[in-house]
């Protein structure tokens, strides 16, 4: 059965994921910072192993690595981000401390974790998703920070794509879905006729069974049209 790692698999779109993967019967390494919240969430699913832990923190990556069972790893989701400070500020008052977490949390622990899983993943042939957002290539105001980093999870994900051509390389950017970060970002707004989370699954499913060419994929547009192989 084929193996995945998934980074922040207790809430969101990481949770819907892992469910959906899980049905499947793949054998799954994830995480998330909240150990309780973690283990509530995949309680129940077969072949499932779950390591709390923050995905800046180097030795927790190496125990999420070393569980890798067998040498090969068929996928990994780096899913785990944070948007920064709510509301967000504009750039010209962005605290750079904040701006340094985001920039650790959503570009550095996605390639720290690629480069240390790179063997079992090339071994396998495998393909990394990396998830982004529109704020990596809209302006919003306030988004600077959250949108810069994901820039820059999206330029080193096409950059891997011709670096790396035994893998598939995705930036995959979700759209708006009704979740915690979500909320975050709107705060005291009312998000209930934004997407759950479940529904944007069967686009990465698509994208994982398609295997088109590394590069940036809308789930949108994957929802609705034919992927180039
Ligand atoms: N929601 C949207 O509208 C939207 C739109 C575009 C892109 N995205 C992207 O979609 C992905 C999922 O977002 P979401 O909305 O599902 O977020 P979410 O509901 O806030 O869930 C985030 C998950 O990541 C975990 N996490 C956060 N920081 C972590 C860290 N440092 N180390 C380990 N785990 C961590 C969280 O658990 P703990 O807090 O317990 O660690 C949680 O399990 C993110 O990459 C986000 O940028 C979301």
């Amino acid at each position: 059965m084929p193996i995945a790692l998934i980074t922040g698999a207790s809430k969101g779109f990481g949770r819907a994921v892992t469910y959906a993967l899980a049905e499947r019967g793949w054998t799954l390494i994830v995480d998330a910072r909240g150990e309780g919240e973690l283990r509530s969430a995949t309680q129940g699913l077969a072949d499932v192993t779950a390591i709390a832990g923050d995905v800046t923190d180097p030795d927790h990556r190496i125990r999420l690595a070393q569980a890798v069972p067998g040498g090969r790893l068929d996928l990994l989701i780096n899913n785990a981000s944070t948007l920064g400070i709510s509301p967000l500020p504009q750039l010209a008052d962005y605290p750079l401390s904040e701006l340094r977490t985001v920039f650790e949390t959503n570009v550095i622990a996605p390639l720290a974790l690629i480069q240390l899983l790179a063997e079992p993943l090339t071994d396998a042939g495998g393909v990394i998703v990396n998830v982004s957002s529109d704020a990596a290539v809209e302006a919003y105001p306030g988004w600077g920070g959250y949108g810069s980093a994901k820039a820059a999870l999206d330029q080193l994900t096409n950059v891997l794509g011709i670096e790396e051509p035994r893998l598939r390389c995705y930036a995959f950017d979700p759209g708006d879905m009704r979740t915690e970060m979500h909320q975050l970002a709107f705060p005291g707004e009312d998000i209930s006729d934004r997407p759950e989370p479940r529904t944007v699954v069967p686009a990465l499913l698509r994208l994982l069974e398609t295997r088109p060419p590394s590069g940036r994929y809308r789930a949108a547009d994957l929802a609705m049209s034919e992927v180039a192989r």
